[in-house]
């Protein structure tokens, strides 16, 4: 180990001398003071540069010549910084460090990404930088601690880690948003969601759950869509519809609860408004129909903040429909049974409506919309294989799946959560392109 300490522990090490190895974001100065901006990727805090001291440990011609230094330091460089730490109540992180010393590593000039203003596609076109800014820190903190609540969770409930492939033979979802590859002269498909294998794996070992990029050749530029994404799968035999959604709620509040414990800094640095997500954990997610959800809408349509077209019973939401409806509740809200026609081919219908089918969207509030999609599973074979087909699927693409239908069919349900889109709605933040290192979406590729 190091006997660095890091920024985010300095609160244990008051009065103490400690080294940090940091990189200076900003600084500003007047006469014998410094004020370095100091951040190590755990937080950002003050040191203070005071030359009198300097003066009295080095001697004035040696103590004046680093003091000087310091001052045309440029952003960005890094540095090992050696002081004692003192509360500060003046100082917004709570400490400041009084520097002894500052060794030069490695040093940088006309660093691109200056404290002031930038355009978003510079920021992007600049992402490997970027990132190194307090509020990118801060989501990427988020998205830490939202991963590390998910393992949490489901190791203690009972799930075992299974991992589905990437590289597929079969369409998990809609088909319009497949990437394919050549694969040894062979078409394959770079998986869209690992929910079919994982069916599998629920038939072989129970509860079971995967963690991993898919990727969905969207052609939509919406605040809500990336090309390539992290999703977390779940699945589960022996459970009917109304349980897994129990799983789900529980999941969803476990993360947020585990955000607001574990990463409490990124949250104030994003000036997240955590009142609302204390509130989330402790209020019942609200649980409506589709078909009630299209009469709320319609009732409400042209209202100030309603603009959105009228719907049908029978037509999917839009992306205005599904900001307004996730406004409404204050709540996660689940909308559960959705026309059979825009879900997906291995949905069960509703008994008695095979119009409808069990699942459920789960719409995140404060507009964020959707950000789980599950279901309970067709169980029976010849169905299965009838909605393949009708479905324009070829059942010989299905064979293993339609197998799991023949050797002990069960009741099972599941779910698959966009992590992108969980960060974005926990952090507060506007667009889904902040919530993973480097995004891909229709237009970029890079970095
Ligand atoms: O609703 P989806 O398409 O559901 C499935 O893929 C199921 N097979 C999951 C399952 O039952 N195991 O996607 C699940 C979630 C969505 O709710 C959303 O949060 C996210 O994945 N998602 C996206 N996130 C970012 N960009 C995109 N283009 C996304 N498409 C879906
Ligand atoms: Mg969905």
């Amino acid at each position: 180990m190091t006997e660095l300490v890091m920024i985010k522990d300095i609160s244990q090490h008051v009065g103490e001398t400690v080294k940090i190895g940091a990189w200076l974001a900003d600084k500003s100065g007047k006469g014998k003071l410094q004020f370095l901006q100091l951040r190590d990727g755990t937080a950002f805090f003050q040191a203070v540069v005071f030359k009198p001291n300097f003066v009295e440990i080095y001697g004035e011609d040696e103590g004046s010549a680093k003091f000087d230094e310091i001052k045309h330091l440029g952003q960005e460089t890094s540095v090992y910084v050696i002081g004692v730490v003192k509360e500060d109540e003046r100082s917004k992180f709570g400490y400041e460090l009084d520097v002894t010393n500052v060794e030069v590593i490695g040093t940088s000039q006309e660093f691109p990404i200056t404290p002031k203003e930038h355009g978003t596609d510079f920021l992007l076109d600049h992402r490997h930088l970027w990132l190194r800014s307090k509020r990118q820190m801060a989501i990427m903190q988020i998205r830490n601690a939202v991963i590390y609540a998910s393992y949490k969770f489901f190791q203690e409930n009972g799930f075992i880690k299974f991992d589905s492939p990437i590289l597929t033979g079969n369409a998990a979802e809609n088909t319009t948003e497949l990437f394919e590859t050549d694969y040894f002269d062979n078409p394959a498909f770079l998986s869209q969601s690992g929910q079919l294998y994982l069916e599998a794996g629920a038939m072989a070992l129970g509860r079971v759950f995967d963690f991993g990029p898919v990727f969905r050749a969207e052609k939509s530029k919406t605040r809500r869509h990336l090309t390539e994404f992290w999703m977390m799968d779940a699945e589960y035999p022996f459970v009917t519809h109304e349980e897994s959604l129990d799983i789900q709620e529980a999941y969803v509040k476990e993360m947020i609860q585990s955000v607001l414990d574990n990463a409490a800094y990124a949250l104030e640095v994003l000036e997240r408004d955590t009142t609302k997500l204390q509130k989330y954990v402790i209020t019942p997610f609200m649980r409506v129909s589709y078909d009630e959800v299209i009469d709320i809408l319609n009732a409400h349509h042209g209202e100030d903040d309603a603009n959105y077209e009228l719907l049908k019973h029978g037509d999917d939401f839009g992306s205005p429909h599904e900001t307004w409806i996730s406004n409404y509740y204050g709540v996660p809200t689940f909308v559960v049974n959705y026309p059979a026609s825009f879900k997906a081919f291995y949905m069960l219908p509703v008994p008695g409506n095979s119009e409808r089918v069990l699942c459920a969207d789960l719409l995140a509030p404060e507009g964020y919309g959707e950000i789980i999609g599950g279901s309970a599973r067709e169980t029976d074979y010849d169905l299965l294989r009838k909605k393949i087909i009708d479905f324009g699927l070829d059942p010989k693409d299905y064979d293993w799946y339609l197998d799991l239908r023949k050797f002990g069919s069960v009741p099972h349900a599941g779910f698959g959560l966009g992590l992108e889109r969980m960060v974005t709605f926990i952090a507060g933040t506007d667009h889904i392109r902040e919530a993973i290192p480097f995004p891909r979406m229709i237009n970029r590729i890079k970095p």
